[in-house]
């Protein structure tokens, strides 16, 4: 039963009230897994003396406050669209009730947590409670901090397989981590070596850039792609398919593009210089700069196949705007005998509390990494979404890769039951990110079979999909009834190519294939429509999807074949309109400059 929180106020001698003090020992269970996560085994418990940081993030006062305002500045119909929010307008919308903090507050007093060692984040949305000792953080959670390892990686890390709070506290904490989160963001780049049709192009794009010379010098002629972008993906190609080549970016003093980085990936300065010349030569000038975020490393001798590919494309399409690298740490290996306090695993929470900090953010944010969503605890997802919506409230465009895994490839629910099922992929169903599929080929794009797409079975069908949505469900019938969820979150949003990317690493040129080119590629052009808009002296795009699933629609090239196949099925199938494989389709920057200027 719940044990609700009476606020009776009871006077003290100093004229301030405060509350009867709720039972801290009636605990309810907050999260926990039916079995240890796969591939994990318990190492047993933490060396004497281990302490962990602690974030709880604390639910805000006004319920929807933040989702509703975020709609009105995204929507092109709304009155506000464009009026992006401040730091302090959002901190304003997700503060937690005075109450909450209070009760958070005398939890940790009751348990013997120092006042010193709490502090709260920006917005005061979450406190960090630093270097607290694990058999403090057992009583305080009712958990039971382990070290686990992972039988493949060989990764070690502090979790529990369940935690509590008192049950006053559920109505005020949103979530507490790290707790049940074993994963961490995986890189979705599925290989590094040529597809069987890939080749290496010894001149770089030189012959591809005469094929465009050639092709654009037809009278009348639309920007055709050359043939040859089938087999061999370079910036010419891509610049060339979504019609970017003959913009001059105008708001380089103002407009910048992130991408965000984890798990110790560098991006190497001479490779990027080394791939510009070779592929872009006019901007062969340009640079990044690396932003190190909680420990995070710039190790230049340490190339990172994913940050190379990331860094190389923003760059390579959206010359000559800024690019800025962040290189999150906070994940390295816990190292079970050494006791420093930084073995949070918590990338995303890492990243997020520090880039909702500054003062500037990007217009653009790529990320190509992710993680099944059944692996990720809700309660953690839905927190970590609620920030994707915080950067979007700010007029910053949050894209992420779908996924490489078709519509799964480890088909089996993790609830205990073993029911066969597709694996939709977090944050890729985060309602407030962009999520960016995979296509191939050219002369039509068709979907690369490695996109991931399907349903979230985490958060509810947006309204922004509530028509292109049902209307594919209802479209296939009956097929796959059972493996996704129908009223789940649809995704990708969007799509971009996928394959037979050509890549610069520690000086040699090689091909790789991932959603992971995917998301750059599309925020890179995204950038662009923000470099116009700013440049016209008019706010960035901020969150896309309301924008991409109305009026931008016209903007983009629908993928209609193709599919996704997966977990011993064909998977979807690319279709008119939106589908679970490409979304709405591939950006074609020219026609989405006429639709937002
Ligand atoms: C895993 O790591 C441990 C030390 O943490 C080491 O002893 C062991 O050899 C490693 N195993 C593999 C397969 O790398
Ligand atoms: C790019 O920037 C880095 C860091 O600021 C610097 O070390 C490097 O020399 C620069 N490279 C070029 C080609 O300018
Ligand atoms: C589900 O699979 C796991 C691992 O293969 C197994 O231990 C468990 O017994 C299965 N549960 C059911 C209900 O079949
Ligand atoms: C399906 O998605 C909804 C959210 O739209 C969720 O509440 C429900 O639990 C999901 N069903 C399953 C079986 O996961
Ligand atoms: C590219 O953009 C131009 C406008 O800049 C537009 O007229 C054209 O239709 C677009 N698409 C193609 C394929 O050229």
């Amino acid at each position: 039963m719940l044990w609700h929180f009476l606020s009776i106020l009871v006077a003290t001698p100093l004229g301030l009230t405060s509350p009867v003090s709720p039972r801290w020992s009636d605990l309810q269970v907050k999260h926990s897994w039916p079995n240890v996560p796969r591939n994990w085994h318990c190492e047993g418990p933490a060396p004497e003396g281990t302490t962990i940081d602690l974030r709880i993030g604390l639910k805000p006062h006004r319920e929807d406050a933040l989702v509703e305002a975020l709609h009105e500045v995204s929507d092109p119909a709304h009155e506000k669209y464009g009026a992006h929010l401040s730091k302090a307008q959002v901190a304003a919308l997700v503060a937690p009730h005075p109450d909450t903090v209070d009760l958070v507050h005398a939890w940790l007093d009751h348990h013997g947590v120092p006042a010193s060692s709490v502090s709260p984040s920006h917005s005061g949305d979450w406190l960090t409670v630093s270097s607290v000792p694990i058999d403090q953080a057992d009583a305080l959670l009712g958990a039971s901090y382990q070290v686990y390892r992972h039988a493949e990686t060989n990764e070690t890390l502090l979790r529990t397989v369940g935690y509590s709070l008192p049950a006053a506290l559920h109505a005020h904490v949103a979530v507490v981590a790290p707790t049940t989160y074993f994963g961490g963001p995986r890189a979705w780049r599925r290989t590094s070596h040529l597809t069987p049709n890939g080749r290496i192009l010894p001149d770089g794009d030189a012959h591809i850039q005469a094929e465009i010379a050639k092709l654009q010098a037809r009278p009348g002629s639309l920007a055709t792609v050359p043939s040859s972008c089938g087999s061999t993906i370079t910036p010419s190609c891509l610049r060339a398919l979504y019609n970017t080549s003959t913009y001059t970016p105008a708001a380089t003093s103002k407009n910048t593009l992130g991408i965000a980085g984890y798990l110790g990936q560098f991006a190497i300065h001479t490779d990027l210089k080394t791939f510009l010349t070779k592929f872009r030569s006019d901007a062969a000038a340009a640079n990044f700069t690396v932003v190190k975020v909680n420990g995070g490393e710039d190790n230049q001798n340490d190339p990172g196949i994913e940050a190379n590919l990331d860094i190389q494309y923003a760059e390579s399409i959206s010359f000559p705007t800024p690019n800025i690298y962040y290189s999150t740490g906070g994940s390295p290996p816990f190292t079970p005998d050494d006791n420093t306090p930084t073995n949070t695993n918590e990338p995303y929470l890492d990243w997020l509390d520090f880039i909702l900090a500054q003062t500037t953010i990007p217009q653009t944010i790529s990320t190509s990494y992710g993680d099944d969503e059944q692996t990720v605890p809700l309660d953690y997802a839905q927190s970590v979404c609620t920030l994707f919506a915080q950067l979007g409230a700010q007029g910053v465009s949050v894209l992420f890769s779908s996924g490489d895994s078709g519509v799964g490839s480890d088909c089996v629910s993790n609830d205990g039951s073993n029911r066969s099922m597709f694996i939709p992929n977090f944050p890729a169903t985060c309602p407030f990110v962009t999520a960016v599929g995979g296509t191939t080929g050219v002369n039509p794009e068709k979907a690369a079979s490695l996109s991931s797409g399907g349903f979230s079975n985490y958060f509810a069908r947006p309204s922004y999909q509530s028509t292109v949505v049902p209307s594919f469900i209802s479209s296939i019938g009956t097929q796959f009834s059972g493996l996704f969820n129908t009223t789940g979150r649809g995704f990708p949003d969007i799509s971009a190519q996928a394959e037979n990317f050509q890549i610069v690493v520690s000086g040699r040129t090689e091909g790789v294939a991932g959603t992971s080119c995917a998301s750059p590629t599309a925020a890179a052009v995204i950038s662009l429509l923000n470099d116009f808009l700013i440049s016209q002296g008019k706010p960035p795009l901020g969150f896309l999807n309301p924008l991409l699933y109305s009026t931008g629609t016209a903007g983009l090239n629908d993928i209609t074949s193709g599919s996704n196949p997966g977990c011993n099925t064909k998977g979807f199938t690319a279709v008119k309109g939106w589908d679970p494989v490409t979304g709405l389709g591939t950006l074609d920057f020219g026609k989405l400059q006429a639709i937002v200027g």
